[in-house]
């Protein structure tokens, strides 16, 4: 019942286009509701999307040029939205209890929180886009059910786009791919299978049995699809990949049969093109995270073909895409040595370090009962009311974060730059702007980051998804 891999044709998201423009803004407007799609062949399959899209629109950005995106909520479950690695002011930041309520009623279970902002229907999100150029993505963010509404397809892309990154000669078009990378599961009816504890997503949070460790599936999809083929022609292509999936870590690799594999050259990471770009043979690739690459075809004949394949995979999730050649072009694109100026961080000048803590350790639930585990940071489960890190806005911090298991560990406002992992120095896909940092067990990482230009409550937290829904996140508060 599984499509042969790299049988199907490989798609990109369409780009959102505004419903009106003025001198500094441009307006968007996009409905959340069901929809069904065929994912498997032969089979409908109801999803969650936005503009009844998955992935959703993708939303193309200038910088400083700010975008206000009205969400409508036609689903029956309440939503929220965040974009992830955007520079936003709190209030539209997606706080996981600023509830958006479907247009017609529900009775879902709400997470008690005072300084929430609930909506009913539509509401506006204003988004600044001052930040530099990079590949960003929306998705949901609802207290308790993120991992479930992710899963059913609400997910797009946010990309920003500048005037250093319009001068380089980096390919574009439609060698311009962004691809989105997530694991489903499907019942044998060709519907999305996610193990939730209540079906309807509204009152009870959580998972059934032991998925402590995230949610998987075996079938791999880019921008949707099941092992794609990308048609292209024999010339450099920029695949911006993005992995958003619930719990699983990639290890993408290229593969070709009769030649030396090209290797991805990457040119950008979470929050931004790098300063220079770097070679690498494999690419690991946490949720969230983000990779941006060019993968050069130049010289590669009608008929020969580049196979990206997930080195962590077994079996059906080891198949990723494939780009088949099919015919020549005059390329003048290239990656130059130097790419951007990137302002380096510099911990001597550091007012304080924090430690963050991600571990497993026994929790009380919502309701007073005690649990032998939960995902904790600093040994707590969220709540919104209380202040766990407070920040002021120009100041420069290091983080010491350590994990018991695989946590990418996520903070939202401002992007970060790694300066070590367990003392010794980063990983070379540490490197540039980043806001996801992919901890293995038993590891610990510094971080350098400074908050500014918006005061309010933010986020940290895990993005295994199923872990942020089991609590782990924590308040960063920034103050003047
Ligand atoms: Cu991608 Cu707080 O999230
Ligand atoms: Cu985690």
């Amino acid at each position: 019942r599984l499509p042969e891999p790299f049988t199907l044709p490989g798609t990109v998201p369409a780009v959102l286009a505004p419903y009106r423009s003025d001198q500094t803004a441009d307006y968007h407007q996009v409905t959340q509701r069901r929809a069904t799609a065929t994912i498997l062949p032969g089979y409908r399959t109801d999803i969650w999307g936005y503009n009844g899209q998955f992935p959703g629109p993708t939303l193309a950005a200038r910088h400083g040029r700010t975008a206000v995106v009205t969400h409508r909520n036609e689903l029956d479950v309440p939503t929220v939205v965040h974009v992830h690695g955007g520079h936003t002011p709190a209030d539209s930041d997606g706080y996981p209890t600023d509830y958006l309520l479907p247009v017609a009623g529900t009775t879902a279970m709400l997470a008690r929180d005072p300084q929430a902002v609930i909506a009913r229907g539509q509401r506006d999100h204003t988004y600044p886009n001052d930040q530099l150029a990079a590949t960003l993505w929306y998705h949901d963010h609802r207290m308790d059910f993120t991992g479930s509404s992710v899963w059913q397809g609400l997910a797009g892309f946010h990309l920003i786009t500048d005037e250093p990154e319009q001068a380089l000669p980096l390919p574009r078009g439609d060698r311009d791919l962004p691809l989105m990378l997530c694991d489903r599961a499907f019942d044998a009816r060709g519907r999305l299978a996610y193990p939730a504890q209540d079906p309807t997503f509204l009152h009870t949070p959580g998972v059934t049995g032991d998925y402590m460790q995230g949610v998987q599936g075996d079938v791999i999809l880019v921008n949707g699809v099941p092992w794609p083929r990308y048609d292209v022609a024999a010339a450099r292509h920029r695949l911006r990949w993005l992995n958003a999936s619930n719990a699983r870590v990639y290890r993408l690799r290229l593969d070709t049969p009769h030649r030396q594999a090209p290797g991805f050259v990457q040119i950008g990471s979470d929050g931004g093109l790098l300063d220079k770009p770097q070679h690498l043979d494999a690419i690991d690739m946490a949720p969230s995270e983000r990779f941006d690459t060019v993968v050069d075809l130049t010289g590669y004949r009608p008929g020969e073909q580049v196979t990206i394949v997930n080195d962590l995979g077994d079996g059906t999730t080891v198949p990723v895409l494939r780009l088949r050649v099919t015919h020549t072009v005059d390329d003048t694109s290239a990656v130059p040595d130097r790419l951007v100026d990137l302002e380096r961080l510099d911990p001597a000048h550091a007012v304080r370090t924090r430690e963050m803590n991600f571990r497993m350790g026994k929790m009380t639930a919502m309701d007073g009962s005690t649990q032998d585990k939960g995902w904790l940071i600093n040994g707590k489960p969220f709540d919104p009311q209380r202040a766990d890190a407070t920040a002021r806005l120009g100041d420069l911090e290091i983080w010491r974060i350590t994990s018991d298991f695989n946590h990418p560990v996520h903070v939202h406002l401002n992007q970060f730059q790694v300066l070590s992992r367990n003392g010794r120095d980063p990983r070379p896909t540490d490197r540039g702007w980043k806001d996801t940092i992919n901890l293995d067990a038993g590891q610990a990482a510094e971080i350098a980051v400074r908050f500014t230009d918006y005061t309010g409550r933010f986020l940290l937290h895990c993005h295994n998804l199923e872990h942020e829904d089991m609590a782990m996140m924590a308040n960063l508060t920034t103050t003047l």
